[in-house]
């Protein structure tokens, strides 16, 4: 699946039915771990797995509204944006999703690579 300028790199990841509501999951492809969420209004974000900080694992952590805190030290990152808040610094790389029948396909390509 490619847009029309057939930059993008999708792959089918999950069925969206069996992602847990509210949390996290790991997902791996190639040398990319990804954390995929799929949250109480239904939307799926995807950000790296790996916390700026120190490596946290954030498909484990709390996730609140469109925010995941970090497992490890609480860190508190928008799951749109990719954007560590305040009083803390960072950000972590985000992806595009699409969902076609009942199937949850990622974009590896990241958003920032995408833009440039
Ligand atoms: S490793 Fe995530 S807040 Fe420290």
């Amino acid at each position: 699946m490619n847009n029309l300028n057939g930059e993008r790199s999708w792959v089918e990841v999950a069925m969206y039915d069996e992602l847990p509501v509210n949390s996290g999951k790991t997902v791996r492809f190639k040398d990319k771990e990804l954390a995929i969420f799929r949250l109480t209004s239904g939307k799926i974000l995807v950000i790296e797995n790996r916390c700026p900080h120190k490596d946290g694992v954030l498909a484990e952590g709390i996730v609140s509204g469109e925010y995941v805190f970090c497992p490890l030290h609480d860190r508190k990152i928008d799951l749109s944006s990719g954007l560590v808040q305040n009083p803390d610094t960072g950000c972590v790389k985000t992806f595009d999703v699409s969902i076609e029948n009942g199937k949850v396909y990622i974009d590896l390509l990241e958003k920032s690579e995408i833009a440039s």
